[in-house]
């Protein structure tokens, strides 16, 4: 559960700091063709540390991703307990056979 908080709050503070980094470059962010308001403006330093965050955060996801297909992945084959069946509902041979035993009644 704690990971899955990490992982809000990286989806949530990605586009903001992206968005405060556009800004230090000295340019406007466009949203829909929409200019949203400049908070900030060009500032090399600000611009070095906001950089440094977007890529750590970058790289969390990323490493945030590939525990999760390893993890599912760990349900599926090593714990065989349905959860991988929860996710994907078409994999659950069970229910397949039930609908199909159903819609033959
Ligand atoms: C979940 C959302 C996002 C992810 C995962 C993401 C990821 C990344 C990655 C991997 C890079 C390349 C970093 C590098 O090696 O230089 C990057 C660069 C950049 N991103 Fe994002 N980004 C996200 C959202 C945004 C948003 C919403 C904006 C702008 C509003 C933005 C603005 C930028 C800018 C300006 C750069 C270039 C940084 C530089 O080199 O100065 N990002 N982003």
């Amino acid at each position: 559960m704690p990971l899955t908080m990490v992982s809000m709050g990286l989806l949530i503070a990605m586009p903001i700091v992206g968005y405060f980094l556009v800004g230090s470059h000295g340019h406007p962010v466009l949203f829909f063709n929409t200019q949203l308001p400049v908070l900030i403006g060009e500032n090399e330093t600000l611009q070095y540390a906001l950089r440094g965050l977007h890529i750590l955060g970058a790289i969390a996801l990323v490493l945030l991703l590939a525990m999760h297909i390893l993890g599912a992945l760990r349900h599926a084959w090593a714990l065989r307990d349905g959860v991988m069946e929860r996710m994907v509902p078409s994999l659950n041979r069970e229910s397949h056979e039930q609908s199909r035993s159903d819609s033959d009644t």
